[in-house]
């Protein structure tokens, strides 16, 4: 539930009926810099579209954050391919645009609007400690962008903007959530509102935090150089198979337990991944495949990874053929955002004292 706060100067829709001064409403985004993972699938997409499906949230809006992604050079052919491929995977997972607003983050500008307010809102400390900033520039800080600094004060204005209560991330993207609630608080106390909620993440279930195939202590990513570390969305049945195969995992067979998987990480990995796809309790799986040998556990888990992804790559290889079809889903999705975000960005203007 999100954290109780008291009425805002000027909510959208107070909603008493679930207990909290905003109405409950969700926002979520993917960067559209590579292919989709396996991770991006199961710690993100899959619980957007179960929210959505679950209702009780006035809207659910998801977004393809391209403003993020050139934060890093992003080639402009492979931007726009990317960004209507991640919609694509939206479509092809069950976000339903009738339902879902689905939007790509240039198209509404007041994204970029209420970034600049919440940059003079953040502080330099709070960007500098952010781990993502000291991975992704490393020890070249000096000739990493401006944009991937204060790329955390734009997403919490990805999320602000809306008044969204609930984000669904996976737990890569806390430090973020905690730091898009900390903008919040000091904006609001320093203008002395109660203007912007303090938003709750929402980092829940087994896939929280798929990791590398190639090496268990590692997050799967889009960006690892190694195509073996991680399955993409669009990997055939063929390929999903052999890098599950190829797998790391170490000699033993799977203990009886959960709890028996605790140093051993690549191993672990399978387990949580199979039981996100199967939709089991990890204990669950330990009763069925406890005592397996990796020789009979890799091909039941290639099994249930082909059977899950198989209808989402072809369904996004037939969207991807009519690539004029998603751009304008996501142009009449960002028309409604616009609805949303420029009442509130309004308000923020006004509070923070521009003349209107
Ligand atoms: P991004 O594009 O890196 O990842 C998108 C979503 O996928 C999740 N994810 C994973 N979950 C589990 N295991 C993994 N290996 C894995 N890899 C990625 C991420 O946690 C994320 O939920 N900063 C964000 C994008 C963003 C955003 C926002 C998110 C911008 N504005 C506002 C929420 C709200 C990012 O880079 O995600």
């Amino acid at each position: 539930m999100p954290a109780p706060v008291s009425a805002p100067v000027s909510a959208p829709t107070p909603d008493a009926a679930s207990g909290t001064a905003f109405t409950p409403r969700i926002f979520s985004g993917i960067q559209p810099s590579g292919g989709l993972t396996l991770g991006n699938y199961l710690g993100a997409i899959r619980r957007f579209v179960t929210m959505q499906d679950q209702g009780g949230f006035a809207q659910t809006l998801y977004c393809m954050v391209d403003m993020h992604a050139i934060t890093v050079w992003q080639d402009p052919d492979a931007l726009r391919r990317n960004t209507r491929e991640l919609a694509a995977g939206y479509l092809a997972a069950g976000l339903d645009p009738a339902r879902s607003i689905l939007f790509n983050q240039s198209r509404v500008p007041e994204h970029a609007q209420l970034a600049w307010v919440f940059n003079c809102v953040a502080r330099m400390g709070w960007m500098g400690r952010m781990t993502q900033w000291k991975d992704k520039a490393g020890k070249n800080a000096e000739a990493a962008s401006l944009g991937l600094f204060a790329y955390p004060a734009l997403m919490a204005a990805d999320i602000l903007l809306y008044h969204a209560t609930h984000v669904p991330v996976g737990e890569d993207q806390k430090q973020h959530l905690e730091l898009t609630r900390d903008v919040a608080a000091k904006f609001n106390h320093d203008y002395g509102v109660d203007f912007f909620p303090v938003t709750e993440p929402v980092i829940e279930g087994t896939a929280t935090r798929v990791m590398s195939l190639r090496d268990g202590t590692k997050k799967m990513s889009k960006s690892d150089p190694s195509d073996a570390s991680r399955i993409n969305l669009t990997d055939d049945a063929d390929t999903i198979a052999r890098k599950i195969r190829k797998a790391r995992t170490d000699p033993e067979p799977l203990p009886s337990d959960y709890a028996g998987l605790r140093d051993r990480p690549e191993a672990r990995n399978l387990v949580n991944i199979y039981a996100a796809l199967s939709d089991q309790g990890t204990d669950q799986v330990m009763r069925t495949h406890g005592g397996s040998q990796f020789g009979a556990f890799k091909p039941a888990l290639a099994e249930l990874a082909v059977e899950t992804l198989a209808p989402i790559s072809a369904e996004m290889a037939r969207l991807m053929q009519d690539p004029a079809e998603i751009d304008r889903t996501l142009a009449a999705g960002a028309l409604r955002a616009r609805d949303i975000a420029a009442p509130i960005l309004e308000r923020t203007y006004d509070i923070v004292g521009m003349l209107r």
